[in-house]
This record gives C-alpha cells, sequence and structure tokens, in this order.
C-alpha cells in the first residue's frame, strides 16, 4: 500500500471514529422534512454528500453530454444524479437507504429533472449497471476493488469517475481537484477517471507477421514476430477501444472493433494503413 494510500484510509476511518463519538443521528428537518446527517451509517459505506463543485468537475471530467446514461452507485441525497440530468444525460441513482432515495426523488422534482434523473432503492452488488455510459461513485476503496471486475467487463470507453477513492492497480487515466475557495471543505477534494480498456490480451495476425499481446488493464505490452525478426511492443496503451504502440521505429495507432484491430501507423516520415485480427484461441 502506498502511503498516499495509507494516509486517505486512515482520514476515512477516523472520519468515521468522529462521527461515531458524536452520535449524530437523523432529525427531521422544520417542515419535518427527513434530513440525512453527514456520516450517518450506511448499508457498506456512510453517506457523505460530495461537494456540488467536485460532483459538477467530475461529471467534466467524464465529458457527460446529454448522449450519456449517468448511473450513481450509492447516490446518497442525488446531486450527482441530478447534475448530471441537468446537463441533459439520463442518470440513475442506486441507493440503499429508502428514505435517501426518496429524498433524492422529491430533489429532482424540485430541481426540474424529475423527468431525467430515476433513483431505485437496491444494493449496488445485486444491481445491473451494464448500460451505464458514465458510472460514478464515492464508496470505499475495498467496495471500488470488489466492483473493478464488473466495471472491467463493461463497454470499452465506459468512464468511470470516484470521488477520492482510486481502484488499486488499475491507476487512473485523469484526476481532478477542486480546492477550499471553490467551496469542498473537507479531504474528498478530488476525483479520479477511468476509461474502460477493450480487451486485447492474445494473439493477433497482421499480414506482415503476428502480435503477442499482454495487457495489465489500461497498459499493453508484448512481442511481434516476423519471418526474421522479433521485436519488444514498447509504450502500449488503451483508451477505451482506442489503442496505440511502436515497433521499432513504428508508431501505430488504431481502433479494437470486437476481434480486428485497424489504423494507420506512422514511420520515418511516412504514413500507412495497418490491420490485424485475433487469431483462433
Ligand atoms: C459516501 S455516500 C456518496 C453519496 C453520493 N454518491 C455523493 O457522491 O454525494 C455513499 C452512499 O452509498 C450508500 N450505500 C452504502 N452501501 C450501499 C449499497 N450496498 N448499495 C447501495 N447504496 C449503498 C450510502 O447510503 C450512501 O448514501
Amino acid at each position: 500500500m502506498t502511503v498516499a494510500r495509507a494516509v486517505r484510509q486512515f482520514v476515512l476511518v477516523f472520519t468515521l471514529f468522529v462521527m461515531a463519538v458524536c452520535g449524530f443521528a437523523q432529525t427531521p428537518s422544520e417542515n419535518n422534512e427527513y434530513q440525512p446527517r453527514e456520516g450517518q451509517v450506511g448499508k457498506d459505506v456512510m453517506w457523505i454528500p460530495t461537494a456540488q463543485a467536485l460532483a459538477e468537475k467530475m461529471l467534466n471530467l467524464a465529458q457527460v453530454t446529454s448522449q450519456d446514461y449517468v448511473i450513481d452507485l450509492g447516490s446518497g441525497d442525488g446531486r450527482i444524479v441530478i447534475a448530471a440530468a441537468k446537463r441533459g444525460a439520463r442518470a440513475l441513482g442506486i441507493e440503499y437507504n429508502p428514505d435517501l432515495v426518496a429524498l433524492s426523488k422529491r430533489n429532482a422534482a424540485r430541481e426540474g429533472v424529475g423527468d431525467k434523473a430515476r433513483f431505485i432503492e437496491a444494493d449496488i452488488f445485486k444491481s445491473d449497471f451494464t448500460q451505464a455510459t458514465v458510472l460514478t461513485m464515492f464508496l470505499l476503496p475495498e467496495l471500488n476493488i470488489q466492483l473493478r471486475p464488473a466495471i472491467l467487463d463493461l463497454k470499452p470507453g465506459t468512464r468511470i469517475v470516484s470521488n477520492y477513492f482510486d481502484m488499486g492497480e488499475w491507476h487512473a487515466d485523469e484526476s481532478v481537484a477542486v480546492g477550499r475557495a471553490e467551496g469542498c471543505d473537507t479531504v474528498y477534494c478530488q476525483a479520479y477517471l477511468w476509461i474502460v480498456p477493450a480487451k486485447v490480451e492474445g494473439t493477433w495476425k497482421l499480414p506482415q507477421g503476428e502480435l503477442e499481446l499482454r495487457q495489465s488493464f489500461q497498459m499493453i505490452s508484448g512481442t511481434f514476430r516476423a519471418v526474421a525478426d522479433r521485436l519488444p511492443v514498447a509504450d502500449g496503451r488503451l483508451s477505451g477501444d482506442r489503442i496505440s504502440f511502436s515497433i521499432g521505429n513504428a508508431r501505430y495507432t488504431g481502433r479494437v472493433i470486437g476481434n480486428t484491430m485497424e489504423g494507420t501507423v506512422q514511420s520515418g516520415g511516412s504514413t500507412a494503413r495497418w490491420n490485424a485480427k485475433r487469431a483462433a484461441q
């Protein structure tokens, strides 16, 4: 575990402890409407809201548009779902606590996005989120790791944004932070973005030879074998279905489309097309 990760976990456990000692309880507001309290117990993780400024930056990081279907895992008071719906996206919040679900529905109606923002009372570990084009979360490191296999099975290109907690060895593609001046007054003021990579590990046939690829999340390495040559694959990377790698002085970029890959290769000032087919497994 890195020092940064250990510090983050300590801060979370400490926050939990302080909140438990302070004995936060749910109290109704003046108009008797349910009001959640920061730090209240949740099924697998307590409720702490994402700072509104960070919620907006998380959606910017994922480049959410009206074409997206955003799902927030553990949606709390619905703020991320509502913010996504205000951008014209379809959005769904999955939340275990029925009071938070009811509150989210009221909040969405008040904000005029009751039609685009949906909320369901469910356990994220028993829910289907495979249709999401953007997945947001503010959970815990171990929950992110538990969800990671299902996330890696999502359609390549699906954007994942997590408030504060990372995905272990699956390093983030990008991150963002907000400051106190922007209204983030807790430690949870940064978020990470991952883009689900296509699965390319295995053998690929090119007209010129055979490509053997190994994959660790979005990073790829391997070997290219031609008649007399055996060259390493260097600087290999995936971003969704977009692939890039170097063989010798040649730089390959392209797209993975199921069991084929195609694109352009640049070498010594010239550009040509390339394509590959996955060899039978
Ligand atoms: C840290 S809060 C984040 C809320 C919201 N996503 C946000 O960013 O403002 C985590 C939320 O997950 C909910 N939760 C915890 N375990 C859950 C589970 N297994 N299924 C669904 N929701 C869960 C909690 O009730 C809480 O509202």
